[in-house]
C-alpha cells in the first residue's frame, strides 16, 4: 500500500518550500492502520444498526435499511418501464423497452435549478412532473392506453415503508427545502402527477435509493454484483444480504431469501467515531456545508466536497508561504470555487506533465504569471495526495462490505461523476481491495447511469414480486 505523499512532482521545487508543504501535507496521510480502523468502525457499526438492541442502534449512525427488494432480475423481462432519477443536481427520466431482458432505453437529463433545490417540496414534484411531462411529448409516449410502470430513484435518506413508500429522513447534498421531512415521496410525486394530469398515465410502483438502483442495473450486467456504490455528489452503498444475517428482519422469511439494504453511509462519523482520521480540513468543509454536522463520511471524498477539501489546503499553503509567494490568487479565495471538476482535469496529467494542470487553472481565471512552475507542481500534488486519501477511504467502506459478503468472487457495481470522471480513483481503490479482502476477488465496474436505468429495473422486480404474492 502506497501512501499518499509521494512528493514525486514537488522534487524541483526549492527546497524551503518543499519542507513546509511536506509539513502541511504530512496531517493528509493515511496508512494502512488508519484503513483497517475505518473498516473496522463500519463493521461495528453496520452490525449494531443491525441489531435488535434499540439502545445499540442509536449508537449506530447507519440506517441499514431494508428496501423491501427481494428479487433481482433474470433475463427473462420484457415490457415498458419508466425510471426516475433524483438527488443530485440533475433530474433523469429514462423509458426502458424490456425485450426477453434485452433492455432498449431512451434517457433525458435535466437541471434543477437552484431557486427549485431551496424551496418548498412542492415545487419540486411540479418540476419532475413537468419534465415527465416534457418527456412524453417529445418521445410520443402520452397516447398509451395503460399506465406505465414507474421506478422512483429518490436518493435522500428515507426508511422504507413498503416497495412503493419511504419516509424523508433528511434532505441532503444540495437539497434544502424547508419542508418534506417525514413525508412520503411517492405520495408527493402522485399529487404533482395529479396536478399535471398525468395521474393515469404512470403507476409509482416501486420508490428506492439511487444505491439499490445502481446495484439492479449492475446486476443486469454482471449477475456477479451483489454491491451497489455512488461515488458522485454524495456516496453511499447497497448491497444484497440474507434475511437471517439481519437480526432486526420483521418481513417473510420464506424464499426469496435476500434482500437489498441501503447502509446509507454518508452520515457515518456523524457521531464521532471516524474522527481519528478527520483533519481540520474536513471540518471547515463541514463549517461551509449546507447541513452543517452531517454526513461527515461524505464530507472525507465526495463530488461535493473535494474541491473545496483541495482549495483548502492550497489555502494554507499560501498562508504558510509556500505557495503563490504568500498572495491567495482572487480566483481561490472564495469558498467552492474549485470544484471536483478543478481536480479530474488535474489529475489527468501523467508523469511530471502540468498541461492538464494548467488547463484547470485556467479554468480557475488564473492567469499564467499567477502560478509559477513551482505552484504548479505543488498544486498538482495536493490534488494527487487528496484524491488518493479520498478515494482509500471510500474503499475502506467497501472493503468492509465486500468482507461481509463473505463471497469468492464479488463485483461492485459503481455510479456516479467522482468514479466515471476521475482518471485515478479506480486504481487507488483497487489497491486497498486488494490488500484488504484477501478472501475475495472484487471487480469494480462502471454503471454509468445506473440509477436511473436501475430504477427501471427495480419497477420490474417489483411487479414481479407483487405478482409471486398474489400466486
Ligand atoms: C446522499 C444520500 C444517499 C444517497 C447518496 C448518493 O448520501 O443521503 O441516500 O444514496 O447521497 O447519491
Amino acid at each position: 500500500l502506497t501512501e499518499q505523499w509521494t512528493g514525486q512532482f514537488c522534487a524541483s521545487v526549492n527546497a524551503e518550500k518543499r519542507e513546509k508543504v511536506v509539513k502541511v501535507l504530512k496531517d493528509l496521510v493515511l496508512n494502512a492502520d488508519d484503513v483497517a480502523k475505518i473498516m473496522k468502525v463500519f463493521t461495528s457499526q453496520m452490525d449494531l444498526a443491525n441489531g435488535t438492541d434499540e439502545g445499540k442502534r442509536k449508537q449506530s449512525d447507519l440506517l441499514m435499511d431494508n428496501t423491501h427488494v427481494r428479487c433481482l432480475m433474470d433475463g427473462t423481462e420484457s415490457g415498458d418501464y419508466l425510471g426516475l432519477d433524483l438527488g443530485g443536481t440533475n433530474f433523469r427520466v429514462v423509458l426502458i423497452r424490456l425485450k426477453k431482458g434485452v433492455a432498449e432505453t431512451t434517457m433525458d437529463n435535466y437541471t434543477i435549478p437552484s431557486d427549485v433545490l431551496c424551496g418548498p417540496t412542492k415545487g419540486v414534484f411540479d418540476f419532475i412532473a413537468n419534465k415527465i411531462m416534457d418527456f412524453f411529448e417529445k418521445h410520443d409516449i402520452d397516447n398509451r392506453k395503460e399506465a406505465l410502470p414507474l421506478g422512483f430513484t429518490f436518493s435522500f435518506p428515507s426508511t422504507q415503508v413498503a416497495l412503493n413508500s419511504s419516509r424523508l429522513v433528511t434532505w441532503t447534498k444540495s437539497f434544502k427545502c424547508p419542508d418534506g421531512v417525514g413525508e412520503d415521496p411517492v405520495k408527493l410525486l402522485e399529487q404533482a402527477l395529479q396536478r399535471r394530469g398525468l395521474a393515469d398515465k404512470v403507476d409509482v410502483v416501486a420508490v428506492m435509493n439511487d444505491t439499490t438502483s445502481t446495484l439492479l442495473a449492475g446486476n443486469y450486467i454482471d449477475k456477479k454484483a451483489r454491491i451497489g456504490v455512488i461515488l458522485g455528489t454524495g456516496s453511499n452503498a447497497a448491497f444484497v444480504d440474507h434475511v437471517e444475517n439481519i437480526e432486526r428482519w420483521t418481513g417473510d422469511t420464506k424464499d426469496p431469501k435476500e434482500v437489498v439494504v441501503v447502509v446509507e453511509w454518508g452520515c457515518a462519523g456523524d457521531n464521532g467515531c471516524l474522527d481519528f482520521y478527520r483533519t481540520q480540513y474536513e471540518k471547515e468543509v463541514d463549517n461551509s456545508s449546507n447541513h452543517v454536522g452531517s454526513y461527515t463520511f461524505e464530507k472525507s471524498f465526495s463530488g461535493l466536497y473535494l474541491g473545496e477539501l483541495v482549495r483548502l489546503v492550497l489555502v494554507r499553503l499560501t498562508q504558510e508561504g509556500a505557495l503563490f509567494d504568500g498572495n491567495l490568487p482572487q480566483s481561490l479565495s472564495e469558498t467552492w470555487s474549485l470544484t471536483t471538476s478543478h481536480v479530474t482535469e488535474m489529475e489527468r496529467d501523467e508523469s511530471m506533465s502540468t498541461m492538464h494542470t494548467r488547463e484547470a487553472l485556467k479554468q480557475l481565471q488564473m492567469t499564467s504569471s499567477e502560478a509559477t512552475e513551482d505552484d504548479v507542481a505543488i498544486i498538482r500534488e495536493v490534488a494527487a495526495m487528496i484524491s488518493r486519501r479520498a478515494a482509500y477511504i471510500v474503499a475502506a467502506a467497501i472493503a468492509a462490505l465486500v468482507n461481509r459478503t463473505q463471497l469468492p468472487d464479488v463485483t461492485v457495481a459503481i455510479d456516479g461523476s467522482l468514479y466515471e470522471n476521475h482518471p485515478k480513483f479506480h486504481s487507488c481503490m483497487m489497491d486497498i481491495l486488494n490488500t484488504f479482502c484477501p478472501k475475495s476477488r472484487v471487480k469494480l465496474i462502471l454503471v454509468k447511469d445506473g440509477s436511473g436505468l436501475g430504477a427501471g429495473f427495480v419497477a420490474v422486480s417489483a411487479l414481479k414480486q407483487n405478482a409471486a404474492q398474489l400466486r
